[in-house]
Order: C-alpha cells, then sequence, then structure tokens
C-alpha cells in the first residue's frame, strides 16, 4: 500500500492519541499472569499488540474484546500457560516476542516461535542467553535468530544479569521470567530505560525495587513467585505515536494542535525535551497517575526550530523518536547532531541508514556514521518530492508523511502498511487535523 502526503497550510485541532504499544503488551502478558479477570481499557488495537493477544490465546489464555471496547484477559497465574499446539508468530512486533519469551522461559513445555521479514532479521541472543542461564534451554537459527524454539523450565535459577546495552525488552524478558524463579532476578542496566514493566508489576502486586549504581547504572529486581492480582488498568496515549502530529504541528506553519492523555513517563519523554531545545513552542499539563503512568496534556504551536546536539546518554528516552526527530532536524535552521545511535540499526529496520537515504532523497544533506547522524537543517521546508520504501518499519513510514505534509513537494511511502502495527489510521487521524495523505495506486 501507497500513501502520499501533500504539503498542506495549516494543522489544528483538539484530541488524543491510540493507546501506548509497550504499556499494552505489558497489560496483556501481565494481566494473563494474575489471577482472576481483569479488564483493560484504552489497548492499543494495532497489529503488533493483537500478535501478542492471538499468542496468548494459544498458550491457553482467554483474551477478549468486550462490546463496550475493554478488552477481558482471564488470567492463569503465574505459571499457568499452555503448551501451544501451533507456531507463535509475533508478527513485526519485537516486544511481543522478547517479553513472551521471558514468560515461556518459565513454562516446562516447547513453544516455537517466528515471525515476519523484519522480527526473523532481528536479534535475539539478547534475550535467549540471560533466559539460558536461568535454565530454559533454545534452539534457533543462525545468530539467535527467530524462528527458534524455547523450553522452558519450572526449576528457573533466580540470576545477577549485567546487560550490556540499556534494552527495555531484555531487561523486561528477565523480570518476566524471575516472576517465575524462586528469590531474587536481579538485571543490571547501563542506563535507566523505560519502566514499564516495573511499574505495571508493583500496581499489581509485585515486589520490585531499584538500586542506583555509582556509574550511573541501575540493579532493577524482582522477588519471584508472587501471586499477581486481577485488576482494572487503562493504558495511557502512546507517546511516540503523539510525537508523530506533535512534530507535524510544530512544522507546519501557523498549526496549533493539544493531545489529551498522553503518557509521560519521563523515560519516555527525551523527543519533547529535544524539541523544547530547539525552540518548539511546547507546553504540558500535570501528570495524573493512569494505573501506574504519569499521562496528561500536551500542546504545540508551530515556529522556527534550530539545530541541536543531541547526546548519547539521552537515547534511552527517546530510542524510537529519532526518525521523527530527525525530520525536526530537516526543517530546523542550523545543524543537529545524534550521538549514540548504534541499536537504530536493530529495530524494526537498519532505522539510521533508512533515515539517512530518506533525508537525502528528500534533499536533505546528512552524513551517517556508525552509530552518529548529523542534519544539516533547510531552515524551512525541505525539498520533498521523493518515493521512500518503509522497509517493513512503521516509523519511518510515518516520519516521511509527515516530512511530506510539511515540504515543498509530495512524499510517497510504499508499504505504508506496516503503520498498522501501531498506528491503525494514521493517515485517516492526520488527515482530521489539517493532512492531506491520500492512498496512490
Ligand atoms: C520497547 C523497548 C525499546 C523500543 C521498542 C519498545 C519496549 O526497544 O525501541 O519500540 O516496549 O520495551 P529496546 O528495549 O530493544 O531498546
Amino acid at each position: 500500500m501507497k500513501l502520499r502526503a501533500y504539503p498542506v497550510g495549516r494543522l489544528s485541532g483538539a484530541t488524543t492519541v491510540p493507546g501506548d504499544k509497550s504499556v499494552s503488551h505489558r497489560a496483556l502478558m501481565l494481566a494473563a499472569m494474575a489471577v482472576g479477570e481483569s479488564r483493560i481499557a484504552g489497548l492499543l488495537e494495532g497489529a503488533d499488540v493483537l500478535s501478542t493477544a492471538q499468542a496468548l490465546r494459544h498458550l491457553g489464555v482467554a483474551v477478549e474484546r468486550a462490546t463496550d471496547g475493554l478488552w477481558q484477559v482471564q488470567g492463569v497465574g503465574v505459571g499457568g500457560l499452555r503448551e501451544p499446539d501451533r507456531p507463535l508468530d509475533l508478527g513485526n512486533s519485537g516486544t511481543g516476542a522478547r517479553l513472551l519469551l521471558g514468560l515461556l522461559a518459565g513454562h516446562p513445555f516447547t513453544s516455537f516461535m517466528t515471525g515476519d521479514d523484519s522480527l526473523r532479521s532481528r536479534p535475539m541472543a539478547r534475550v535467549s542467553e540471560p533466559l539460558a542461564q536461568m535454565g530454559a534451554a533454545f534452539v534457533t537459527r543462525s545468530g539467535g535468530r527467530l524462528p527458534l524454539a524455547i523450553t522452558g523450565s519450572n526449576e528457573l535459577m533466580p540470576v545477577r544479569y549485567q546487560q550490556r546495552v540499556a534494552s527495555a525488552q531484555v531487561k523486561s524478558a528477565i523480570l518476566l521470567a524471575g516472576l517465575h524463579a524462586p528469590g531474587r532476578t536481579t538485571v543490571i542496566e547501563p542506563q535507566a530505560s523505560r519502566d514499564h514493566t516495573e511499574r505495571l508489576l508493583r500496581h499489581l502486586g509485585a515486589t520490585v525495587a531499584l538500586e542506583p549504581l555509582p556509574d550511573g547504572g541501575q540493579a532493577v529486581s524482582i522477588v519471584g513467585q508472587p501471586e499477581l492480582a486481577a485488576a482494572a488498568l487503562r493504558v495511557p496515549g502512546c507517546a511516540s505515536s503523539a510525537a508523530f502530529p506533535l512534530v507535524a504541528a510544530a512544522l507546519v506553519e501557523g498549526s496549533s494542535l493539544r493531545l489529551d492523555g498522553v503518557g509521560l513517563n519521563p523515560l519516555r519523554t527525551g523527543l519533547l525535551q529535544t524539541l523544547a531545545e530547539m525552540g518548539a513552542r511546547l507546553r504540558q499539563g500535570e501528570a495524573e497517575d493512569v494505573s501506574g503512568e504519569p499521562a496528561g496534556w500536551l500542546e504545540v504551536a508551530a515556529g522556527p526550530l534550530e539545530g541541536v546536539d543531541v547526546p548519547a546518554a539521552r537515547a534511552p528516552s527517546m530510542i524510537d523518536e529519532y526518525p521523527i526527530l530527525a525530520v525536526a532536524a530537516a526543517c530546523a535552521r542550523g545543524t543537529t547532531r545524534l550521538n549514540g545511535l548504534a541499536e537504530l540499526r536493530v529495530k524494526e529496520s537498519d532505522r539510521l541508514a533508512a533515515i539517512a537515504d530518506g533525508l537525502a532523497a528528500c534533499g536533505v544533506r546528512v552524513e551517517v556514521g556508525e552509530d552518529s547522524l548529523t542534519v544539516h537543517g533547510c531552515g524551512g521546508p525541505p525539498a520533498g518530492g521523493a518515493s521512500i520504501d518503509a522497509r517493513h518499519d512503521h516509523r519511518i513510514a510515518m516520519s516521511f508523511l509527515v516530512l511530506g505534509s510539511a515540504a515543498q513537494a509530495p512524499v510517497t511511502v510504499a508499504g505504508a502498511e506496516t503503520i498498522e502495527t501501531s498506528f491503525p489510521d494514521f493517515a485517516g487521524f492526520m488527515n482530521r487535523l489539517g493532512a492531506r495523505i491520500e492512498t496512490v495506486g
């Protein structure tokens, strides 16, 4: 499917964005591990989360969407999943695959897991290695990739595991396995990554502790074998999805936009900090508590942006926002330097290459390093006029549709169906704000 974004004059409105993808996966999985029925409001109904729901069904969990839009999960308790009678297909979802491996590690049966072209190319050794240390067994394709088979154990050992990269997916997989092990399982992260798993585990009654370490890292631990209580849960709006309309409104002259109920977890707000440093006219409301997560409103109005240097230390708090930040940088005055981007090479696509190639095709001067990107801003609308391949990557697709909305000439994105993984009806959402994004033949 091809979408084309035409340059537009002004975006405006007050609305909400779909539920947070990270929180939605965790809400389904932890509700499955609780005892009793949980009801989840605001669940993201994107393809990634639906893959997780389907995998849980194949593992014996009743997961249904009720007519009122709430999702009902009949929890089976920690260790209560059943052997699936078919391969688990997690589609495009790295989070779904890696977190589910954490749960499967604690169950004494064999599961087969696969995914789409993108997911089958992504590294899984980063989770299979610690889970194997705890007692799970794996047979994987070369490089530890999917398809793979995992045989879990009901005698998992708690570990103290030092992560090489700050990855919330790896941390979460280990903590979810730790649910099944006796005693304390600890993950040491070099830098704090998003803590949705920890917050939700606590919210459902588990004991999770955090110890800051002198080198800037932290030790996160869970006490295993708790009884998790079923609950009424609400998923906040997705900060990573909000980033697309926010940047679009910051760039398209005359725009003003308000988004309500957006997740404002401080480990996800690096983009807001960066946009503020670039001079964006951005305001943020006071956060309320939504099932253990802070959420509130955001307002943005269009205005000129200046290039900035974004330090590597900020990467974990905006890891999914570099594609759209690069679009903002392309329209800014001056140079933006982005550092510490090695992890972007193993996302849904090699995002560093996809951003650099796409910007260059749109007439923006860029320099790409092993783990860095320099964007020479156009000081206004870039040329655009290019055709971009989404490379199975929803965030690449949405970023270049935003660029097209703020460019001199339309931008076409091929493979745009991938947007369904995280932001169903993105084009309709943007068009209601005044964008012109159309399907082309
Ligand atoms: C996610 C963690 C991040 C992020 C991904 C979602 C999560 O990945 O890029 O989109 O929900 O835990 P890493 O943990 O690999 O950095």
